[in-house]
C-alpha cells in the first residue's frame, strides 16, 4: 500500500480515547483510522507506571502490526508515562496528548496560573507540569486528580445534580487559587466540559487536549507529506480487548457516530 494511504493507529485504555478519535476525524476526515480500546484492562489511571508502560507496549505492537503510518496515544495516563519509550520502539511518528494540551494551555493563560485535572497516575507523573514548565518555567501549575469523573462519564452521567456536586467537591481545591486556565487532562473530561466550566466560573478557560492533539497530527502529516491521497471512504476499524457490547453502547455517544467495524482481540499474553 502507498505509505500515504495507510491508516492512523489510535489506542486508549478503553472508550475515552474516542473523544480524541472524534477530533481526529473532524480535523482529518479523509484519513483512515484503526482504534484499539484496551477495555479488558481499563482503567489505567490507578495503575503503576510499570504496568501502564507494559500495556502501552502491547497495544503498540498490535497496532504496528496493522501497518499504520502514525500512532496516537490517546490516553493521557499512557501518554504521561510511556510516550518516550514507545517513540523509541517503532519507526513511525508517535504522538501523545500531553504536549499539545500543555502548549495550548501556555498560549491561553494570561496570569501564568494553570490547573491540570486528570487521573491519579497522570497527576502523579507531573507530565503536564513538566511540559508546561519546559515552555515557560515561570508558570505555576496546580495538579488535581478527580478519580470519580471517569466512572461517572462511563455511566453516561455527564450532567445533573450529582455530577455537579462531585465536580464542586473536587474543584474547590483549585477554584479560588487564581487559576485562569484548566487543562482537561483525561480522555473522559471533555464530556464534562459544561459542568466543569460552570463550577470553575466564567473567567477560566478550559483546554481540551483532544482538540489540540488533532491539530498537531494535521501539522505533522503536512510536514512529513503523509496525508492520504485516495478519495474513497476511509477505513474506520475498531478493536477492543473485552466484549464489544458496552463499548458500542457508551462509545457511540463519545464518538458521536455509529461504530460498525468492530472486533474483540487479545493483546499481550
Ligand atoms: N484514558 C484515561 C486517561 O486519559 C482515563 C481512563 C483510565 O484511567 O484508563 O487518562
Amino acid at each position: 500500500m502507498n505509505k500515504k494511504d495507510k491508516p492512523i493507529g489510535v489506542f486508549d485504555s478503553g472508550i475515552g480515547g474516542l473523544t480524541v478519535l472524534k477530533e481526529i476525524i473532524k480535523e482529518l476526515p479523509n484519513e483512515g483510522t484503526i482504534y484499539l480500546g484496551d477495555t479488558a484492562r481499563v482503567p489505567y489511571g490507578i495503575r503503576s507506571q510499570e504496568t501502564v508502560i507494559r500495556y502501552s507496549f502491547e497495544n503498540t505492537k498490535f497496532l504496528f502490526s496493522k501497518d499504520i503510518k502514525l500512532l496516537v496515544i490517546a490516553c493521557n495516563t499512557a501518554s504521561s508515562v510511556s510516550l518516550e519509550v514507545i517513540k523509541n520502539s517503532i519507526p513511525i511518528p508517535v504522538i501523545g496528548v500531553i504536549e499539545p494540551g500543555a502548549k495550548a494551555a501556555v498560549r491561553a493563560t494570561r496570569n501564568k496560573k494553570i490547573g491540570v485535572i486528570g487521573t491519579e497516575a497522570t497527576v502523579k507523573s507531573n507530565s503536564y507540569t513538566k511540559a508546561i514548565k519546559a515552555i515557560d518555567k515561570s508558570i505555576e501549575v496546580l495538579g488535581l486528580s478527580c478519580p470519580l469523573f471517569v466512572p461517572l462519564v462511563e455511566e453516561g452521567w455527564t450532567a445533573g445534580d450529582i455530577v455537579t456536586l462531585i465536580a464542586k467537591r473536587y474543584l474547590e481545591e483549585i477554584k479560588d487559587k487564581g487559576i485562569d486556565t484548566v487543562v482537561l487532562g483525561c480522555t473522559h473530561y471533555p464530556l464534562l466540559k459544561k459542568v466543569i466550566a460552570g463550577v470553575m466560573g466564567e473567567g477560566v478557560r478550559l483546554i481540551d487536549s483532544a482538540v489540540e492533539t488533532s491539530h498537531e497530527i494535521k501539522t505533522i502529516l503536512d510536514v512529513i507529506d503523509l496525508k492520504r491521497e485516495q478519495k474513497g471512504i476511509p477505513l474506520r476499524r475498531f478493536y477492543v480487548t473485552d466484549s464489544p457490547e458496552r463499548f458500542l453502547k457508551v462509545g457511540e455517544n463519545f464518538l458521536g457516530r455509529k461504530i460498525e467495524d468492530i472486533e474483540k482481540i487479545t493483546v499481550g499474553n
